[in-house]
């Protein structure tokens, strides 16, 4: 439980670059008395195509600044990090640490079968094979995307119609499981393209977060803060205005 000069303390969420603000807007909608702040490294995006040693140094970093603010809890909005780092997070740090995976399950339980679109680190991951394993059925096809996530890092200011389809994989799947969070701000373009749903851990993650803080019971803060604390500050937070002002249309 939350002791009760601890209700100031934020969750952090930390993502390479842009694509975790996808998972902060959902969070902060569902947990709305809790105050947030976002951790990025848009200088190095992408993770997904650095050496796992070279992620685990950047991630390492990161996280003693994060641990820094005593968070309620840490989100990491970012299939590659998950996928590479997230035991050994949470065995270096004792507060809650949730992770975001690619919606394998949810996508072939809905639509027989589905491409995964993740990252090069993500798709070659002990993890990823696991997740296949454990629910795939043997429906899924993964294809890794080297530069997709930074191309949508940098035109992200065409969003929502950041027009990618030279850089898809040529198939015909039922559904496409977005197994990056940079690629849920190109979810239009790949539905459109692949003429199916798309998928993404985004909304499953969120719902985990509004979970573990209500065991805490860590709800009271009464006028919230979301703060902007690394990476590309200025752009991130323009981002994350833009989503608030579609979203809100
Ligand atoms: N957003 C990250 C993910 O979900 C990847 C972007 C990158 O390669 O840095 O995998």
């Amino acid at each position: 439980m939350c002791a009760l000069n601890d209700v100031n303390r934020p969750v952090c969420v930390f993502d390479s670059g842009i694509g975790g603000l996808n998972l902060l807007y959902a969070c902060a909608k569902m947990c709305p008395e809790i105050n947030f702040m976002y951790f990025a490294d848009n200088y190095n995006v992408p993770y997904g195509s650095l050496s796992e040693k070279r992620v685990k140094a950047l991630v390492h970093d990161i996280f003693d600044e994060i641990a820094s603010y005593n968070p309620l809890a840490v989100v990491v909005a970012c299939n590659t990090v998950t996928a590479l780092c997230i035991s050994d997070l949470r065995a270096r740090y004792n507060f809650p640490i949730l992770g975001i995976q690619p919606a394998i399950k949810q996508a072939v339980r809905t639509a027989g079968d589905c491409l995964v679109l993740a990252t090069p680190a993500t798709v070659s991951s002990p993890s990823f094979k696991a997740l296949c394993n454990a629910y795939g059925q043997g429906r899924v096809k993964a294809v890794a995307c080297p530069s997709l996530a930074s191309y949508i890092e940098d035109n992200i200011f065409d969003y929502p119609d950041i027009k990618i389809s030279g850089l898809l994989p040529a198939a015909s799947p039922s559904s496409v499981v977005l197994g990056c969070t940079h690629y849920v701000f190109a979810a239009k373009s790949i539905s459109e393209a692949y003429s199916c749903a798309t998928f993404d851990g985004i909304l499953g993650t969120a719902d985990h977060l509004r979970k573990i803080l209500k065991n805490l019971q860590c709800f009271s803060v009464k006028k919230r803060i979301i703060q902007f604390k690394r990476g590309d500050n200025a752009k991130n937070q323009k981002i994350f205005n833009m989503l608030l002002s579609n979203l809100n249309k």
